[in-house]
């Protein structure tokens, strides 16, 4: 009887442990399959998947996550910055928003030129007059009023990115790192040196407050679009301007409005391509550039062998011509968008190079890169279990814009004035020629390289989101995660990882990473005549997620993150 009772409860916990792995099992698989946000912040994409718990979509998520980076990565996911949207939604509509920051009214062609006529980088880049208009706040409320669930109100979408600013959040190892980087620019400017410098340096664990930007995500929260454009936040924006010489008027404020593009739409092989059009140069790029790789076998050529790296650089340097003589802002610019993107065009181009050969870039087109656009930009994602997928890239254009704060409202002010080509038609201090396309007028947005990219299935499901930080270097790193997602079978992560090269037409070169080639491979690029230079510190950063096999995979650039993948899924 004893003995029938012992093997009784033996079988009971045997049972009960059959249960337990089967349901922790069960659990892992369904781990991954209901929503993932990808970000250069692990807070902010949480804070992107508690919307989709509470029965958000994709866009509530991401404007939730766009408000947290506000907050915990205020080196570019910044409101007073600008970016663009691109988004497949699950019933198959395609969709971009473009909120990129405008010149102010009295913005002029020559603004960023000394008395001698030269281009005066100071003043491009680090004076009051180096910011355009933002346009996140702007952009994130009309994404959530247009395509969010309306399960969930403004206030709650707020909810966290007030707390984090009110209360604190916990700096991790990179931002801790950067804040420490830029502290001597910090401290020359006083409502900066007051937030954002202490008396030892940052260090990983610390606690950042910034109540002047509670007050701000506050005011927003309350009023929604007259938070940020109208009232308080305003009055304090044209103080700052009007404080130090500035130009950004109240009526400027007023005026801005966010504005849905055609999104540029192409295909390659079985798979569409949704990116962004003008303001942006990106998917106009990657479109062209795609419809020439699909007249290669890209399949049977391994990422970073001689034949592939060649390949690449020749259609990079036909496309980027093409990018600095006809792309700029649409609302002034007539962009040859249809021709630029079509697939007779992408032949005909192609006859210009050869496999056997570098072409040297003078004898594609005369011309020089504007090469002034930065490395501090972001990409944030979301995918929901409903097949919505969105991606949003933001920019303030350099690490913490132009380093200054605006007094009493607490984020910093952008320098995308400086994206504009200063002096159209003439070299500037750099020896490199501006473009009429490109010239600085009142109420223009600046040509970007800000590629947030969807790819889509033949069964019209969005399959791959990815973005990346790294001024012209975004385009080529964005291309090159999805010729290695779409041709040679790599997850999204592990394709992000792979070294990247990037040409961009003048200066003639391959830049390379350090892993990207072994000698015998720089040798042949060498006997083709490419010049080969070495950038110690990674070419662009990008961020994704990718769908496969139900599940959602993460990707966060080890490039730019310290403290691992940032990204969050459940
Ligand atoms: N500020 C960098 C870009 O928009 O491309």
């Amino acid at each position: 009887m004893k003995n029938n009772y012992k093997t009784f409860i033996k079988n009971f916990i045997y049972l009960l442990l059959c249960i337990l792995v089967t349901w922790q099992a069960w659990e892992v698989s369904r781990d991954n399959r209901n929503g993932a946000v990808s970000s250069t912040s692990k807070i902010a994409s949480d804070v992107g998947i508690d919307m989709l718990k509470k029965g958000g979509n994709a866009f509530d998520a991401i404007a939730a996550t766009g408000f947290a980076l506000a907050v915990t990565s205020p080196a570019n996911g910044n409101i007073g910055g600008g970016g663009f949207l691109v988004a497949h939604t699950a019933s198959g509509e395609s969709v971009s928003l473009d909120f990129r920051e405008k010149a102010p009214k009295l913005a002029y062609e020559k603004m960023f030129l000394n008395d001698n006529g030269e281009y005066d980088r100071t003043i491009a880049l680090e004076s009051h007059k180096s910011s355009g208009v933002p346009g996140t706040v702007n952009g994130l409320l009309k994404i959530l009023n247009d395509y969010g669930s309306g399960n969930l109100s403004l206030q709650e979408i707020l909810a966290p990115a007030i707390d984090y600013a009110e209360n604190g959040f916990v700096l991790n190892k990179t931002t801790a790192r950067s804040f420490n980087y830029y502290r001597d620019q910090f401290n020359g400017d006083e409502g900066t040196k007051r937030i954002f410098v202490k008396e030892q340096e940052w260090k990983q664990g610390d606690i950042i407050i910034q109540k002047d930007l509670a007050k701000t995500l506050k005011r927003i929260s309350a009023s929604g679009n007259a938070g940020f454009y109208d009232g308080e936040t305003a009055n304090l924006i044209v103080k700052e301007m009007n404080d130090n010489g500035g130009l950004i008027s109240k009526q400027d404020l007023l005026d801005y409005d966010s504005a849905y593009r055609e999104p540029v739409i192409g295909t390659y092989k079985d798979y569409k391509i949704i990116s962004m059009g003008p303001p942006s140069s990106g998917g106009v790029l990657i479109v062209q550039m795609l419809n020439m790789l699909e007249n290669f076998d890209v399949e049977s050529m391994k990422r970073n062998s001689t034949e592939f790296v060649h390949l690449l650089t020749e259609i990079q340097r036909l496309a980027y011509a093409d990018r600095a003589t006809h792309l700029g802002d649409p609302d002034f610019w007539d962009n040859p968008i249809a021709m630029l993107t079509s697939k007779e065009y992408a032949k005909e181009r192609l006859d210009l190079i050869s496999m056997k050969n570098a072409t040297p870039s003078i004898e594609i087109a005369h011309g020089s890169w504007n090469n002034k656009e930065s490395v501090e930009t972001t990409h944030y994602s979301v995918m929901d279990k409903a097949g919505n997928v969105a991606g949003i890239t933001t920019t303030i254009n350099l690490s913490y814009g132009n380093k200054k704060v605006v007094d009493g409202a607490g984020f910093f002010l952008n320098n995308e004035m400086d994206d504009f080509s200063s002096k159209p038609g003439v070299g500037n201090a750099f020896g490199l020629i501006g473009f009429d396309a490109n010239a600085i007028q009142p109420f223009k947005r600046p040509l970007s390289s800000m590629s947030p990219t969807v790819v889509v299935n033949n069964t019209d499901k969005g399959m791959l989101t990815v973005g990346a930080a790294g001024g012209s270097r975004i385009i080529t790193a964005v291309l090159q995660t999805i010729i290695s997602v779409l041709d040679h079978d790599l997850t999204v992560d592990k394709a992000i990882d792979t070294p990247r090269t990037h040409s961009q037409w003048l200066p003639d070169q391959i830049f390379y990473e350090k892993d990207s080639f072994n000698e015998k491979t720089i040798k042949e690029l060498q006997e083709l005549n490419h010049t080969l230079k070495l950038v110690e510190y990674g070419i662009a950063r990008a961020h994704g997620i990718q769908l496969k096999n139900g599940k959602f995979i993460t990707a966060s650039d080890k490039r730019g993150e310290l403290d691992g993948n940032q990204a969050s899924t459940y």
